[in-house]
Parts: structure tokens; C-alpha cells; sequence
């Protein structure tokens, strides 16, 4: 993997960076408290800020945005930008509340997209890849926001979205993907899918997986690749649910210890499948042995 970085400005000197966030970050004050009815309201009038009275400044909560937003929506007086220059609306997942709406002007989308995919690049995604993007697209800014951003690398982005895990494999020898851009649970639902056909994981050409969007990648506590299916029967298991160390089968509750697979409840007997996961250059690679998955026959 080569080890430049995906933009020049990442190489940029200590102070040279400092300088520049600082110019930035005048200027962004300068701006929405011209532009925006909210922050000027909240930052007054007063002379330029700078870095240095930022502690001054007030906080701006989430739920002083709900409000201004369910009072005009969907951007109320938060909106700095005209709205014929916003050309994209997504909404947050609203799961602590009303949604926020979040618009993009083509400046924003240019720069989300520079810094997706610094981000990418950076997680070893490469421009001869061949990416399947296999998150919801649906509202949220990471779906298409991801998408455009791994694009902007000038990977091979395929649309995958979500519930296509059939197709995908049936397609799978065609495209040929060597990326896989999902949450972690997604990657081992697939991966069990694909053992399900007779098909070993590690025979898919794969050659990283970026995850995201639930715990799991960056949390060393929980990163354990276990088997897809119950040992009781066969259940895909990310249909179950996490708890502190235990894995629950949701079809008949059966628990499982994260650490070594072991069943901790009836009716399940035999421990899962437990695979070595390592870390290198930020990629989590999982060793898949040969045999069968450890399954009662009833
Ligand atoms: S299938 Fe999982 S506990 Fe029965």
C-alpha cells in the first residue's frame, strides 16, 4: 500500500496547519454570523473571533437547533446559505429526538467529499478497487455522502445498500469486489451467507473490509468474529443482540460468551466458532478456518 497520503495539505508543517484552521475558522464566524438569523442572534455583533476567545463563545446545543428548525422547517433561521444554492437535504437518525435536517450547498458536497476521502484513502481504499457499498442509503449523510466520497478516490463504487445479500453473491464472481464498506455485523451476516452456499469467505477476493456504524471495528474489547449461525439450530445470529460480553440468540434466547463462543443458557450446547481477528495498517482481517461450522444435529 503506497504511503502518501490522499491530499497534500495532510503533509503540511505543524504551524503552516494551525495558521490555516485559524484563517478558516475566522472566516466560518464571520460567515454564519453574517448569514445565519441563529448565530448572529448567538454570537452578536461584536469584533472578529478568533481560536483564542473560542472558550467565550456559547455552546450551541442539538435541542436549540430542534426547535429552530420545527419552527421553520426544514433548516429554520440556521440556514446560512440561500436555499437555491443548497442542492442536497438529509435528516439525522432522530434517535434521540426530532431529526435534524442537514443541507448541503456544492461547496459542502466538494468538501465532504475531499475529506471522505482523505479518510478513505487512509483506511486503504485504493482507486483500482472495487467497492461494495453495503450500508442504508436511505435519508442519513453516510450512505451517499460515503459513496460520493470513496468515489472521489476513484474506486469502483457498486450501490449495494441493504437486504441484496443474495443477489450479491449470485453476482459476486462478475464484479468482482475487493472491498466491503458495511457495519460489522453486516460483514459477518455476508460472510456466513456465503459459507451457507459452500462458498469459504476467503476464496471471495476480498482485501479489506472498512466498517463502520455500530461498535465492533475500533474497540478492541469488541472485536471477535464468531460464527454466523446458532449452534442450536441454524439461526443467522445478527438477527440476536449484544449485551456487556454475551452474544443472544433471538430465537431461543440462548447466550453466548463473546471471548470463547461457550453457550451460557440452554437450549444451545456447543460453543461457536470463535476467529482470530487481527489489526494491520487499519484493516481487521479474520482468519476463517476450513471445516464445518460446529451445528446440534436434531
Ligand atoms: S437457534 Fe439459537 S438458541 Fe435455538
Amino acid at each position: 500500500m503506497a504511503d502518501r497520503p490522499f491530499s497534500a495539505s495532510e503533509l503540511a508543517e505543524p504551524g503552516e496547519a494551525v495558521r490555516v484552521c485559524r484563517r478558516l475558522l475566522a472566516e466560518q464566524l464571520r460567515y454564519v454570523r453574517t448569514a445565519s438569523a441563529f448565530y448572529r442572534r448567538k454570537l452578536g455583533d461584536g469584533p472578529d473571533v478568533s481560536v483564542d476567545d473560542l472558550a467565550a463563545l456559547p455552546f450551541t446545543t442539538k435541542d436549540e437547533l430542534r426547535k429552530a428548525q420545527a419552527a421553520d422547517p426544514p433548516f429554520g433561521e440556521i440556514r446560512a446559505a440561500p436555499q437555491s444554492a443548497i442542492i442536497r437535504l438529509h435528516v439525522t437518525s432522530g434517535t434521540s429526538g426530532r431529526p435534524l435536517a442537514i443541507g448541503f450547498t456544492r461547496a459542502d458536497h466538494e468538501r465532504s467529499c475531499e475529506i471522505g476521502a482523505a479518510a478513505y484513502f487512509a483506511a486503504g481504499i485504493r482507486a483500482d478497487d472495487t467497492v461494495l457499498h453495503c450500508l442504508n442509503y436511505a435519508l442519513y449523510v453516510g450512505g451517499l455522502a460515503d459513496h460520493l466520497s470513496i468515489e472521489h478516490i476513484g474506486a469502483t463504487m457498486v450501490p449495494v445498500g441493504i437486504g441484496q445479500t443474495d443477489r450479491i453473491l449470485d453476482l459476486w464472481d462478475d464484479i468482482k469486489p475487493t472491498v466491503v464498506f458495511s457495519t460489522p455485523s453486516y460483514a459477518r451476516h455476508l460472510a456466513g451467507a456465503a459459507l451457507a452456499r459452500g462458498r469459504e469467505p476467503a476464496t471471495l477476493g476480498l482485501r479489506l473490509l472498512v466498517v463502520g456504524g455500530e461498535p465492533g471495528g475500533d474497540i478492541p474489547e469488541t472485536r471477535r468474529a464468531l460464527q454466523g449461525t446458532c449452534s442450536h439450530e441454524y439461526f443467522e445470529l445478527d438477527k440476536g443482540f449484544l449485551t456487556a460480553g454475551t452474544l443472544t440468540c433471538a430465537l431461543h434466547l440462548s447466550r453466548f460468551d463473546l471471548s470463547d463462543g461457550e453457550p451460557l443458557d440452554p437450549p444451545a450446547e456447543l460453543p461457536l466458532e470463535v476467529y482470530p481477528v487481527v489489526v494491520e495498517d487499519g484493516r481487521v482481517l479474520i482468519e476463517v478456518g476450513d471445516g464445518p461450522l460446529p451445528v446440534s444435529e436434531e
